[in-house]
């Protein structure tokens, strides 16, 4: 059942309740005004649903923000389910999901998110059309992992040409935070040019195969963010750029592919302020919008379609490091400004 929620920031917010499956969530359209809400299904503990609720709201708003960076005609959206996935997901739960996300008719696609599956999303998918990251079925994206990393990749070395110089990454010491799916392929792409990996995840395996595949040096989980390297790649946790990290982190440049890595706006000053060059996470992570976007907007050319977008992307990074440089400000105040300006554009 959807509850409408009173929101001014936000088109729609609805709170998602099924008492037979038990289902407690929030679904949050911020806005349609470049075309469908569109971001992903997270299910996670929170403390409470107003933490749900707040945090639906700032990541819907950030999907807006995203989508406008990566040039797609899509508008931002997201969705939250109370509860631990891996206690108290059951397929009863995803199906009313699913039946939720139907009654919005296409204002709202949901995808993949943390504590969600590729199985998940075919649960949901036989309650609704609109999902994205379908592994098979026509236009299905499948994992956006490798899009996202490709993505993160082409910005580390926008950023790697204007921080040292020279895009070469040979013997450039790269702290990779996160071995996971979008970890590790970036880890590939680096370790394939040439560059030096220190790598921490919580879960000891991955960071055995990253030193055998790469080999790479470990770090501890709680300590990557300090270790001395010329690029800190956080790809795990939002927030790790905060008042307590920034001023430990021994690097030119943090660029990764976590979303909200940073803690607040004083964190983009911090930044600034200590000469390490930051790149806006929603822009060097819209690979995997990209990806999902092809099959949302039922694109029959798909690797041509993610290519030219990927291509665009780095022509928007650019512009905002090079506005960033120019004005001396960080480039996360240039990326919302650039955003809001072409979002203000559109509607006008
Ligand atoms: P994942 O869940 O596959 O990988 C995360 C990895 O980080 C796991 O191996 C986990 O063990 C590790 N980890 C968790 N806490 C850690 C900590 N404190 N220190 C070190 N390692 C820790 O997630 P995925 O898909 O690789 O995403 C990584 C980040 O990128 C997330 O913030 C996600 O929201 C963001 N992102 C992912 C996209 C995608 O295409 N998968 C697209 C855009 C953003």
């Amino acid at each position: 059942m959807l509850t409408k929620i009173d929101c001014t920031t936000h088109e729609e917010v609805y709170r998602v309740s099924d008492r037979a499956s038990g289902l407690e969530g929030v679904i949050a359209i911020h806005s349609t005004r470049a075309g469908p809400a569109a971001g992903g299904l997270r299910m996670r503990v929170y403390d409470g649903f107003d933490a749900a609720l707040a945090d639906v709201l700032n990541l819907s708003r950030g999907m807006t923000y995203k989508n406008a960076a990566a040039g797609l005609p899509l508008g931002g959206g997201k969705a939250v389910i109370l509860g631990d996935p891996r206690s108290q997901k059951t397929e009863a739960l995803l199906r009313a999901m699913g039946r939720a996300v139907a009654e919005l008719q296409g204002r709202y696609w949901t995808a993949e998110d943390m504590g969600m599956s590729p199985d998940d999303m075919k649960v949901i998918a036989g309650e609704t059309a609109f999902v994205a990251g379908l592994a098979d079925g026509p236009f299905a994206s499948g994992d956006p992992s490798p899009v996202t990393a490709l993505g993160v990749f082409n910005a580390l070395k926008i950023g790697a040409a204007r921080k040292f110089g020279s895009d070469e990454l040979t013997g450039k010491r790269v702290a990779v935070q996160g071995l996971g799916h979008v970890g590790w392929y970036l880890c590939e792409h680096l370790h394939r040019a040439g560059a030096r990996l220190i790598v921490a995840d919580t879960v000891a395996t991955r960071v055995e195969e990253a030193i055998a595949a790469f080999g790479a040096e470990p770090a501890d989980p709680a300590r990557i963010h300090a270790v001395a390297a010329d690029i800190f790649a956080p790809c795990a946790i939002g927030g790790i750029l905060n008042a307590t990290s920034v001023p430990q982190l021994q690097v030119a440049m943090v660029c990764g592919a976590a979303n909200n890595q940073l803690a607040n706006e004083a964190a983009a000053d911090l930044l600034q302020g200590r000469g390490i060059l930051y790149l806006p996470d929603y822009v060097a992570n819209g690979g995997g919008i990209i990806n999902a976007a092809s099959e949302i907007l039922r694109i029959a050319d798909r690797e041509r379609f993610v290519a030219e977008r990927l291509e665009q992307l780095k022509h928007t990074m650019s512009g905002i490091l090079d506005a960033a440089a120019r004005q001396g400000t960080s480039p996360a105040l240039v990326a919302d400004a650039t955003v809001e300006a072409l979002m203000l554009r559109k509607a006008g």
